[in-house]
């Protein structure tokens, strides 16, 4: 329990620490990684070297440090943080090492303004926040456990079949190599991967989003190969993926997660709007409402920039052909004469809030999942329309970002 006095310090010195907040989380990585570099194996550094993990981390010890008095009232918060640390295998005996990383960093980056006094405040808040997380990652790590076929860690399965869906994305379905039971998942859910790729020094873990419905019997994702483009390099694991893993091959696995998830039932129109690859857990999603709620008004909106980057073509025009209740539009940003020629074809450009208007109503539910670009453009769309925030879902395949800057 912590002293009026040090919840005091801690809300007084909030802002300050906000100021300084992405000054402080860079230099904590660099001091994490100097003292415990076997952490790289873990980390994604690529996250770290656009600044989006600094960012992340910087706002989610700020706020928990707002909320200390009332720390119940960010557990959604912590809950979507800690469904990727129970994901990635993130541990209790983790956490001190990042306080006292942290502290460091605080410390060196204030200088003088860092008293003892503040120091030991947040030595204490760090402790209660990071107990906070312990306890739910613990409670996760229980359920992934004891549900029917889960497991603990990560679970050896083999590539049964890998599938070409379009120029850059490939599916693999996958089974566990042990040939029992696999846990089942909800629809928007994904899987963490921990790959050792041959001349990589450390192992990289990565998150790939449930692209079926669950029930299977397999597991299935679906990847894009993210291809060098002049100086900036291939994607690690996605190019080992798309170049190495064939059928028979196997990966390692951690239980379904991830809190991104459909509202059930359904009780306003649904509407999905994908970008790219984003259209992974969406079409989990879109599969799954229509078989549990068949005949429920569902709108089901992809973009790419042409027919030759657009994948999972067929899971989508056969539920638009079983399914009259599902509309399917189809926008291209640069449509050849052919990709004109597609029956669920709608739109040449980009999807914008006139054209929505014409094609849904706000009145629904709105999933979206896509580039950031499209992400930001689909989030100030629905603001622009008054759609309700608790109207309004979406997942980043990278850290939370912000939607508004
Ligand atoms: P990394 O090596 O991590 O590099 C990331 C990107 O940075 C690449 O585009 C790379 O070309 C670029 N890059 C490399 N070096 C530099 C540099 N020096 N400067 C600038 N840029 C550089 N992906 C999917 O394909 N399908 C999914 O269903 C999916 N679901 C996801 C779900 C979630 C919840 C999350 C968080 C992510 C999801 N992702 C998905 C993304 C996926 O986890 C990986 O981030 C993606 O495959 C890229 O990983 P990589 O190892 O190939 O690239
Ligand atoms: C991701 C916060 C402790 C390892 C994240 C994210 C946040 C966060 C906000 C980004 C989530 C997202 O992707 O949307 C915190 C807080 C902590 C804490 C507030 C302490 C109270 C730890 C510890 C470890 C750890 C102890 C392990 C050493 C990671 C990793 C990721 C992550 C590996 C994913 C980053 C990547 O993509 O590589 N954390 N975290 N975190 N965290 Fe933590």
């Amino acid at each position: 329990m912590l002293s009026q006095e040090t919840r005091d310090i801690i809300k007084s010195t909030v802002p300050v620490l906000e100021t300084h907040g992405t000054a402080i989380t860079t230099r904590f990585y660099q001091l994490l990684f100097e003292s415990h570099p076997e952490l790289l194996n873990i980390f994604n550094k690529m996250n770290q070297r656009k600044g989006d993990q600094q960012t992340a981390l910087a706002n989610a010890v700020y706020a928990a440090a707002a909320h200390i008095d009332h720390l119940e009232d960010i557990i959604p918060a912590v809950k979507q943080i800690s469904n990727k640390h129970r994901a990635l295998g993130i541990l209790p005996e983790h956490y001190p090492i990042v306080g006292e990383n942290l502290l460091k960093a605080i410390k060196e980056v204030l200088g003088d303004a860092a008293t003892d006094e503040i120091i030991d405040a947040w030595a204490q808040a760090y402790g209660v926040i990071a107990d906070a997380f312990i306890s739910v990652e613990q409670e996760m790590y229980r359920e992934a456990e004891t549900q029917r076929g889960g497991w603990r860690g990560f679970r050896p399965f083999v590539v049964q079949r890998r599938v070409a869906e379009s120029e850059v994305i490939s599916s693999f379905y996958l089974v566990p190599q042990d040939g029992k039971e696999i846990a089942d998942f909800l629809p928007g859910q994904y899987l963490t991967f921990k790959v050792d790729i041959p001349g990589e020094k450390y192992t990289q873990r990565r998150h790939y989003s449930l692209s079926d419905a669950p029930g299977q019997g397999y597991y299935r994702i679906s990847v894009k190969r993210e291809d060098g483009r002049g100086d900036i390099p291939a994607g690690v694991v996605s190019s080992y993926l798309h170049n190495h893993l064939n059928e028979g091959d196997v990966l390692y696995v951690s239980a379904p997660s991830g809190d991104f998830v459909m509202k059930k039932p359904a009780d306003k129109p649904v509407v999905f709007l994908s970008g790219g690859v984003g259209m992974t857990p969406l079409v989990s999603m879109v599969k799954t409402l229509l078989q549990e709620q068949p005949g429920h008004p569902v709108t089901y909106v992809h973009a790419a920039i042409h027919g030759g980057l657009h994948a999972l073509q067929e899971d989508l025009n056969t539920l638009a052909e079983a399914n009259p209740n599902l509309r399917y539009h189809v926008v291209y940003e640069k449509p050849s004469d052919q990709d004109k020629t597609h029956k669920y074809f709608s739109k040449e450009g980009f999807i914008d809030l006139d054209w929505l208007k014409q094609v849904v109503s706000a009145d629904s539910d709105f999933y979206f999942c896509g580039p950031t670009p499209f992400m930001k453009a689909m989030y100030r769309a629905l603001k622009d329309w008054g759609v309700p925030d608790n109207q309004i879902h979406f997942e980043f395949f990278g850290p939370q970002g912000s939607l508004t800057d």
